[in-house]
């Protein structure tokens, strides 16, 4: 009998600490009314100094465990999506999450896909599934942006927010949970639009990198703007017309959170309605691969998303990278 992935639960963490356009105001030169005007963000969350990315993603793991009906020792495999994980090198952060929720003997790995981190997990979870190789995948997706924003920085300061978000994939015979279809993809050539210079092969730790402030994000904000709102509206064409579903069709069109002129523009591309386009980018910024999961979290617990209901997930971040995925809502049948 075939078998399918089904996304079967989800969950999130969102820190306590709130940095408001105001409070960034007193930091940079910058006004509340620039970062709405051109951003949509009124505020982000930003995780205690203590905090790390794995204690966040453990947290948002906890929830969508506990959310699926499955013992934790039913997972299989551990995905972490993050470009800011607990160490550079090794650990990974997802094998960090592993212990800090208490799931020992079980494959674990971080992946980099920058804010396509979780859509690109969902592709290797479906894969795994369906391929019979595992059963439960917990995907995870968690930053601390906070740790590589240089907050003297106005042009990137004011955009990104900490937090995280997972989900867990299960393995279904029943074809109306599976996947619609899920599509990644990369253009590496745009690389220097998104990057964190160091520390790595190229630029190893050093005064340099201090001295230099190689270790914090820089953007080509303008330029990836413009590629954005190209590839994610041509990805969600694609993606609908290849499995013949019309925009009035989908329940929930999930773009990632970067900014809301880009999520505005690429649905009015397609001709969404207000009420299907889910909204987060105001109060949490852009969480990068926590921002997909955070915003399906948040349509979970205010009770719009219900069992069977369409997502329309599309998403665009450094590398360059861009995924879209069409998959139903399948939690546990009760
Ligand atoms: N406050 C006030 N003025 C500012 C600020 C600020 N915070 N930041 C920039 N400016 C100024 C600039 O200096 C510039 O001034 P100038 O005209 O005198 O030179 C002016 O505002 C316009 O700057 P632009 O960069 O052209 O502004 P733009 O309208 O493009 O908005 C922004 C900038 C918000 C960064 C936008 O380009 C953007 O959202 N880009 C896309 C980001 C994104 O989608 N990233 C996705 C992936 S993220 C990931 O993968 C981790």
């Amino acid at each position: 009998m075939a078998v399918y992935a089904s996304f079967r639960s989800i969950g999130a963490y969102v820190p306590e600490k709130i940095l408001s356009n105001s409070d960034l105001e007193k930091m940079v030169d910058t006004t509340d009314e620039w970062i709405v005007k051109r951003t949509g963000i009124k505020e982000r969350h930003i995780a205690d100094e203590h905090i790390s990315t794995s204690d966040m993603g453990a947290m948002a793991a906890r929830v969508a465990i506990e959310r699926s009906g499955l013992d934790k020792s039913d997972i299989d495999l551990i995905i972490c999506a993050t470009v800011t994980p607990d160490y550079f090198n090794m650990p990974s952060t997802a094998c960090i999450i592993s212990d800090k929720i208490g799931i020992s003997n079980v494959q674990a790995f971080d992946i980099s896909a920058a804010c396509s981190g979780f859509v690109y997990s969902l592709t290797i979870a479906k894969a795994f599934i369906e391929s019979g190789m595992k059963k439960n995948v917990l995907i995870v997706g968690a930053e601390k942006f906070s740790s590589i924003v240089d907050y003297t920085d106005r042009s990137t300061c004011i955009l990104f927010g900490d937090g995280a978000g997972a989900a867990v994939i299960s393995a279904t015979t029943n074809k109306s949970e599976a996947f619609v279809d899920i599509h990644a993809s990369a253009d590496g050539s745009y690389a220097d639009f998104l990057v964190t210079p160091a520390p790595g092969s190229v630029h190893p730790a050093n005064q340099k990198m201090l001295d230099e402030k190689l270790n914090f994000v820089q953007m080509k904000g303008n330029e990836t703007f413009k590629l954005a709102v190209k590839t994610l509206t041509k990805d969600v064409v694609d993606i609908l017309k290849n499995n013949n579903i019309k925009p009035s069709e989908i329940k929930h069109f999930i773009p990632h959170q970067a900014n809301y002129r880009i999520i505005k523009a690429v649905g009015d591309a397609l001709g969404m309605k207000d009420e299907q386009v889910v909204l987060t980018v105001q109060k949490y910024g852009n969480t990068s691969a926590a921002s997909i999961p955070m915003a399906i979290n948040d349509i979970y617990e205010s009770g719009r998303l219900k069992e069977g209901e369409l997502m329309l997930l599309d998403t665009f971040g450094g590398g360059l990278t861009w995924a879209s995925a069409l998959i139903p809502f399948a939690p546990k049948a009760k």
